[in-house]
């Protein structure tokens, strides 16, 4: 079916308490890794290509590779722009199809975020284009860090209400102590649950997790167990992510565990099969490796049977 747009996946997922999974995408492969796994777990998806994917494959290549596939599929697929970091990017995006974008000026003050924010909008939704915004930054929090220094970076909740509703956005990343890529936690993985509980309550739209990924035990050991070296990478547990889809979380998003999963598998190929010259062999057996990382992710986030 045509591509629809993340609201339209997220407000199911915001109303029966239930999480949708944003996989990123910067090729082929796993692109029909991720819908595999969507046909087979029945699940919706979120693509998601950030300003570093448009800059290796080209947002119309993006487009019509997912095109493609979600037209021969009967599974709600939103093509979303992850991390747009300006207007042009946002621009780039919508010219090439995409359903969904991501405004990230979370970086800025609140009021230059907010106005920033508000003009994406105004241009997305007579679109019928989907807006995020994040508030916070995403920084690891540790336990020892002061009050201060928590509140200057993770979400203000009554900031979220009125940015909220002063900016017409359709979902919301609020910073709660996660970090992108395989070094999240030194120790215990905890996240700010009464701050995501609070926002929640005072928004009540779609909240989204980045940097999410939760390095699954099964990929990092295959990882290193053929010769690399993930330097004790350590990311947010599958009961803690249920914990924050019970508190209001509905779209996780997930890069980091589609890298090291595709990864390890090529590592396992290459120590396995020294003299393969084909890399159809390699990359493969890869996808359908990355493939089995997001069923089982799927089951977690509650999706699965959902499309
Ligand atoms: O949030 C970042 C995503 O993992 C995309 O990463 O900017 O390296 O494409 P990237
Ligand atoms: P991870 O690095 O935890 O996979 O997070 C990805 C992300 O937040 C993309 O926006
Ligand atoms: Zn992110």
């Amino acid at each position: 079916m045509p591509l629809v747009s993340a609201k339209e996946i997220l407000d199911d997922a915001n109303k029966k308490n239930y999480a949708v999974g944003a996989f990123n995408i910067n090729d082929m492969e796993f692109l029909k890794a991720i819908f595999s796994a969507a046909e087979s777990e029945k699940a919706p998806i979120i693509i998601a290509a950030s300003e570093g994917a448009i800059k290796y494959a080209g947002a119309e290549m993006l487009y019509a590779m997912t095109k493609t596939m979600a037209d021969k599929s009967k599974i709600p697929v939103a093509l979303h722009l992850d991390h747009g970091s300006n207007l042009n990017s946002v621009l780039i995006a919508i010219k090439a199809g995409f359903t969904s974008v991501m405004i990230d000026a979370s970086h800025y003050l609140f009021e230059e975020n907010l106005k920033i924010t508000k003009q994406v909008v105004n241009i997305c939704k007579p679109l019928g284009i989907s807006v995020e915004a994040e508030l916070g930054r995403l920084k690891g929090i540790e336990d020892n860090v002061s009050v201060a220094d928590r509140d200057a970076v993770l979400i203000n909740p009554a900031e979220a209400k009125d940015f909220v509703e002063s900016s017409g956005i359709d979902f919301l990343a609020p910073a709660i102590g996660t970090s992108h890529g395989a070094f999240k936690f030194k120790g215990e993985a905890k996240l700010d649950f009464e701050r995501l509980k609070k926002v929640k309550e005072l928004t009540h739209i779609p909240l989204v997790l980045h940097g999410a990924s939760s390095v699954p035990e099964r990929a990092s050991k295959k990882f290193e167990e053929f010769g690399g070296d993930l330097k004790g990478a350590k990311g947010v547990p599958f009961d803690v992510l249920k914990e924050a889809i019970k508190y209001g979380i509905n779209k996780v998003n997930t890069d980091t565990d589609l890298r090291i999963a595709f990864l390890a598998k090529v590592r396992e190929s290459f120590a396995t099969d020294k003299s393969q010259i084909d890399p159809r062999k390699i990359f493969g057996p890869a996808m359908e490796y990355v493939t089995d990382v997001i069923k089982e992710r799927m089951k977690i986030l509650g999706c699965s049977g959902k499309a």
